[in-house]
């Protein structure tokens, strides 16, 4: 049951397709104070438990700290970060009631989740127009589905999306991705897809190409086309003001982009230099915008990564100039306690400054709109606008598409990466804690940069999250670090490859699981609770999660970690592999097990009752023949299990074809449409 209120006169967001009736009653279950800003307060019970939020730092439970959802870029993802890259507003309260909650909300809204009263959790709001939604059901896999269904079906990627990814912001010239495919053709890694990160374009400009360095681009990427492997290149929100460069003079001409007070093209720094932000919360901006990517497509390209979408800004004139007087002010002193911290702080609040979100205008339907009232809008709508255009260039073939900044809405677009995570073991176990709630926002396709993306990483931390990796949708090796981090770069090259080979295998039962988890508005990944709601140990775990309706897994985040704690909410069999040939299969109780993981070994668990279909790995998903399956399973009674596969790229998802029953008991299995058989 869901129950809407509206407050003040909302923005249309755009983030749900259902409508439901606003209710005139005064919100149920929460205290409303009308402060100076508007503050919604639930006294939480101690064994409560808050899941969700999405892309966040900290815990699957996320009581304890401040979120607060505005968009933002920010290198460092440290435990006191409030913000990252997206806004999710949904969580579900889980304890003496069960309860979803989804801010609908433009702007800033925060939630102190036990961090000042520890069992208070307050939500403001920095606007007074938004509406909420309160979702009650049966249990928590059905209050999230009913949120799910409120706010649309997740983006499904083509099949090939579900390759290993490799990407660098380093390649350059034609001979450094000739070169990186190669090295992992040579060393029998698979590979589906390699990144163009922005050196790929001319002067840091969207639509371009830098012909000096890829004379023959479109050859290029037919060459590696033909070989099954994917060029994917970046795209970047900030538009360089400079005469000449189409996409500016187009802009200026046919007024894309977003004014300061003034009625000026507002203008400020990012990687070019000056930029401005194409106007995308119009609807007839956001369509010339998603034509642009006309030009990739045109280049035989069939996936994007949206970045710098939150919108980044590195400075504005305001802030410089502001830094300037300082510097120039205490230029001939002796810098002291006071001063030197503040000169440096002052640079320091250069980039991503909330002030100068307030400097810039939206035309929303004719209605002038400050740009912070809508903040949280624009990534999303940078990203849907080139969803959008993929409907309409390319009705048949699903593109691949993942973007940084977010909103839910933009599910129904796009996946997401979590951005610049950096080579910390904290942000292995943060990507496996942020999986299950990003789910519950919607982004189904997500992964985190593996490896990490900035500071160096080592053979064992990049062991370990590929190892976690292989469950992730997006399993992407990207960094700007410099250390090489591509598999072969490292001595036990074997072990990578085997790791590669597995996920690979994998790939129909994951696909089948992400796929159906689209169609059918449920997670793919869960936190225990989901699956296990009355059994009170499996409600606590932070660092097991559920993958799919069949697995479980446990992963190693520590450092020199070889084995670790892990806790059966039933029986369950474990499989420990070291390669494809090479593996145990034990059946285990019920209860807490120490297991150990040697380095060159991963791990999951099947649930009783379950099978995992796998096929053959080939060194490219294309390269791969779905129609002969393996299974791996833990079956004591008769059962059935629903494969969904298709030819990777229809648009056309939901047709019964695409549903394969597999029948299997203890003995036996047997499917109709493909050729299975036990391992
Ligand atoms: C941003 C992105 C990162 C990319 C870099 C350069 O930091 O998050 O992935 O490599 O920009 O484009």
């Amino acid at each position: 049951m869901i129950k809407r209120y509206r407050y003040g006169q909302p923005i249309s967001t755009d983030t749900i397709v259902k409508s439901i009736p606003i209710c005139d009653e005064n919100i149920a279950f929460f205290q409303l104070e009308n402060k100076e800003k508007m503050t919604f307060t639930y006294t939480m019970d101690d064994n409560d438990i808050i899941y969700g939020l999405g892309e966040n730092m900290r815990g699957i439970n996320k009581r304890g700290f401040t979120y607060i959802s505005r968009c933002m870029d920010g290198a460092k993802h440290t435990e006191d970060r409030n913000s990252l890259y997206a806004a999710h507003n949904f969580f579900i309260i889980d304890g003496k009631k069960q309860l979803g909650v989804f801010f609908d909300a433009a702007g800033i809204v925060s939630y102190d989740i036990g961090e000042t009263e520890i069992d208070q959790l307050i939500i403001t709001c920095d606007d007074n127009d938004f509406d909420i939604y309160l979702i009650e059901g049966d249990n928590l896999k059905d209050i999230a589905k009913q949120f799910r269904q409120l706010i649309g079906q997740s983006y499904i990627p083509p099949k090939w999306a579900l390759g290993y990814h490799q990407s660098r912001w380093m390649y350059k010239t034609e001979d450094d991705f000739r070169n990186i495919v190669k090295q992992y053709q040579e060393n029998q890694i698979p590979l589906d897809a390699i990144y163009l990160d922005i050196d790929y374009m001319e002067d840091y400009e969207s639509f371009t190409i830098n012909r000096e360095n890829l004379p023959h681009f479109e050859e290029l990427v037919q060459e590696f086309k033909e070989q099954g492997v994917h060029m994917v290149p970046i795209i970047d929100a900030g538009i360089k003001v400079k005469e000449g460069y189409h996409v500016y003079d187009e802009g200026v001409k046919q007024n894309r982009f977003c004014k300061d007070k003034d009625g000026k093209n507002f203008k400020c720094g990012v990687w070019p230099g000056y930029c401005h932000f194409v106007d995308v919360l119009n609807e007839d901006n956001r369509h010339w915008f998603g034509d642009q990517y006309q030009f990739l497509l045109d280049k035989g390209i069939d996936g994007i990564w949206n970045d710098m979408n939150e919108p980044s800004i590195f400075y504005t004139d305001e802030r410089l100039n502001e830094a300037y007087s300082l510097v120039d002010e205490l230029r001939d002193s002796e810098l002291n306690l006071f001063t030197y911290f503040k000169m440096r702080g002052q640079f320091s609040k250069l980039s991503s400054n909330p002030k100068d979100y307030q400097l810039f205008y939206h035309d929303i339907n004719g209605q002038k709109v400050r740009h912070d009232k809508v903040h949280n809008l624009y990534g999303y709508n940078l990203t849907r606008a080139a969803g959008e255009a993929f409907e309409r260039f390319s009705p048949e073939k699903r593109i691949l598409l993942f973007s940084r900044g977010s909103m839910i809405g933009m599910h129904r677009y796009s996946g997401i990466w979590t951005g610049d995570n950096l080579a910390w073991w904290s942000h292995l176990k943060l990507c496996i804690q942020q999986m299950p709630n990003i789910n519950l926002c919607g982004f189904l396709y997500s992964g985190g940069d593996l490896g990490g993306f900035g500071s160096d990483t080592n053979e064992e931390l990049l062991m370990r999250w590929v190892q976690f990796g292989i469950f992730t949708p997006l399993m992407r090796n990207h960094s700007q670090s410099q250390r090489a981090q591509e598999l072969y770069a490292f001595k036990h090259t074997e072990i990578f490859k085997n790791m590669i080979e597995i996920r690979y295998a994998f790939i129909p039962y994951l696909y089948s699981e992400l796929v159906k988890a689209a169609l059918s508005d449920e997670s793919y990944f869960r936190p225990l609770a989901f699956d296990y709601e009355d059994d009170k140990q499996a409600r606590l775990i932070e660092d097991q999660l559920m993958v799919g309706e069949a697995i479980m897994i446990a992963p190693i985040y520590e450092q020199n970690g070889r084995g670790r704690f892990v806790y059966l909410p039933e029986n369950m069999k474990l499989i420990r592999m070291r390669s494809l040939s090479d593996y145990d299969e034990i059946e285990l109780e019920k209860g807490n097990h120490y297991i150990h993981v040697g380095f060159n070994e991963m791990i999951f668990f099947i649930k009783p009752n379950h099978i995992v279909p796998f096929a053959k790995p080939a060194l490219t998903t294309r390269d791969m023949n779905f129609d002969e399956l393996y299974v791996l399973g833990y079956v004591q009674d008769e059962i059935e299990y629903t494969l969904y596969d298709d030819d990777g790229y229809t648009r056309d998802i939901n047709q019964p074809e695409h549903f394969h029953k597999i029948y299997a008991s203890k003995e036996y299995c047997d499917c109709k449409t493909k050729k299975v058989q036990y391992r």
